[in-house]
Formats: C-alpha cells, structure tokens, sequence
C-alpha cells in the first residue's frame, strides 16, 4: 500500500489515520472515531477540505479494506 498525504494543512498521511484508527477506542461510528483521530493527527483541523476524504478512509479502515 503506498502512502499518500491525506491533510495537506496538518501533514496528516494515510498512515497516520490508519495508525491512529487502531488506537481508536470507537470502530463502530465514523464520526466518533473521527473525532479521536482528530484527536491524535489534528487532521481536519485547518481549511477543512480534507474532512470527506478523512472520513472515507475511516469507513474503509472500518470495512477491513486497508491494513
Ligand atoms: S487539508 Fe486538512 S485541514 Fe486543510
């Protein structure tokens, strides 16, 4: 899998969301596994325009699809 960068104002990559996501304590809500990966990363914290590509790749995370 290669690595890309996902939040180009925080420097967040799809590796620290998938990192972030197995510290995740919510795998079962997207928008509350957001906020912890928000929490971990500050993705999303800047102009926003990350936010649907974030909560993309948690809900493939969650689908098993990346790992
Ligand atoms: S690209 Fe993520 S907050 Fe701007």
């Amino acid at each position: 899998m290669e690595n890309y960068m996902v939040c180009n104002c925080k420097q967040v990559s799809h590796f620290d969301i998938v990192d972030a996501m197995q510290k995740s304590t919510h795998f079962d809500d997207v928008l509350l596994a957001f906020e912890d990966v928000q929490k971990l990363t500050n993705c999303s914290t800047g102009c926003g325009g990350c936010y649907p590509k974030v909560l993309d790749i948690i809900s493939e995370i969650m689908q098993g699809n990346v790992r």
